[in-house]
């Protein structure tokens, strides 16, 4: 073997494990699956279903990363001002302690699922509120969670209102009940408070890696074909960029990933964005996964799914030193956001209603080596 294969093998070799204890953990990664994987499996939870037994097995079985799927939000840690109830979040955390499970908190600075005393601040208040909130919550859980999505969704899809013809930040120059409208900043180019929560977070627990997540890093939905995805994408990527080298503490982003089966997604997109965000000197997350099948579902679209889920992880694979994490929007299509979001639309995740592994784990757990 030529030298220099055998110094890249050597180095491979010392940088692997590095990378996945990398990730923290309560304890050891994953110590009831028998995974050498460096990229971590991880699923969005509900409290309440931990107390359901093929839940919990499976939950402790097959992934490593727990996100709180809305236990973390505003409308849950703060829901009257000052007022903080980690009742929900707590149990998660300590379920993931308990089992060596690493946590991503989700999420700090997000324009849904906002209690109606924070919509009603004006905008010079928010700076307080934010600080209070992020110094609370991610302070109370210092030392337990790896990686907070500090910021969500902020990049609209639609045109910008600067002139330029691309999207921009959501804000507040829209009316309240516009998908657009966000009480996070004042116009479409006003990326303070989003700057200011990563600062935030980042005092309150220096060893969380922060992150900003994004359905638009890479959008599956039928959108990338009317050339708008590319646009979000570089509006978010050059947000990114200017706070990386303005020194703003950013370590990484979440690509969601809510695809459909119908749609596979544009790979080499989602390729070219892994290079370049690795460039920055950035992780990736894939966060949100999930791949939705209209109903009827049969085995021909669950076979498509186990393809585009496939993809997926050979992406993850190929790059795993920048992509580290696999999190998919649920464990089982037993409890998903799916059905309540799109009429006649179910089975997006890898385990079926009953926890059994559909298609998709095994094409993943080959690739991956789960
Ligand atoms: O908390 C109330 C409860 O009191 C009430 O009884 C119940 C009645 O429907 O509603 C509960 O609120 C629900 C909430 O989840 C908490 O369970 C809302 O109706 C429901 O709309 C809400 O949906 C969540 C959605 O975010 C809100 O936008 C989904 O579960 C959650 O999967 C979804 O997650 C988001 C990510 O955070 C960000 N990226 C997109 C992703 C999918 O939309």
């Amino acid at each position: 073997m030529p030298l220099n294969r055998i110094r890249m093998s050597l180095i491979f070799l010392i940088l692997t494990p590095l990378l996945a204890i990398s990730f923290r953990c309560s304890g050891k990664p994953g110590n009831e699956n028998s995974s050498k994987a460096t990229v971590m499996l991880g699923a969005s939870v509900g409290p309440p279903y931990l107390d359901e037994q093929e839940y919990s097995d499976t939950l402790k079985k097959y992934f490593r990363i727990l996100v709180p799927e809305n236990h973390m939000k505003w409308e849950f840690t703060e829901p009257a001002e000052g007022g903080f109830d980690f009742t929900g979040s707590d149990k998660i955390v300590s379920f993931a302690q308990l089992n060596s499970k690493a946590v991503r908190g989700h999420v700090l600075l997000w324009h849904m699922q906002l209690p109606a005393w924070v919509k009603s601040k004006t905008y010079s208040e928010l700076e307080a509120v934010l600080q209070n909130h992020i110094n609370t919550v991610v302070g109370h859980f210092r030392g337990k969670i790896s990686a907070w999505d500090v910021a969500n969704e902020v990049i609209t899809s639609q045109e910008g209102d600067d002139g330029s013809g691309m999207p921009g930040l959501r804000h507040r120059g829209k009316a309240p009940e516009n998908a657009d409208y966000s009480v996070w900043a004042e116009d479409s180019t006003d990326d303070s408070l989003i700057i200011k929560a990563f600062e935030f977070a980042h005092a309150a627990d220096p060893d969380a890696k922060l992150f900003i997540n994004d359905n638009n890093a890479y959008d599956g939905s039928e959108i990338v074909y009317a050339g708008w995805n590319k646009k979000q994408s570089d509006i978010l990527y050059d947000h990114v960029k200017k706070w990386k080298d303005a020194g703003v503490p950013v370590h990484g982003i979440g690509m969601q990933l809510h695809l459909d089966e119908e749609f596979p997604p544009d790979y080499t997109m989602i390729e070219n964005d892994i290079i370049r965000y690795g460039a920055l000197g950035l992780e990736v997350h894939f966060t949100e996964i999930d791949v939705r099948i209209k109903e009827p579902v049969t085995e021909e679209k669950l076979q498509n799914q186990a393809v585009i889920y496939g993809k997926l992880a050979e992406l993850a694979g190929k790059h795993s030193h920048i992509v580290t994490a696999f999190v998919t929007w649920g464990v089982s299509d037993k409890y998903s956001w799916i059905p309540l979001f799109f009429t006649s639309y179910d089975s997006g995740l890898l385990f079926d209603k009953n926890y059994n592994a559909k298609p998709a784990y095994i094409r993943i757990s080959e690739i991956l080596g789960l």
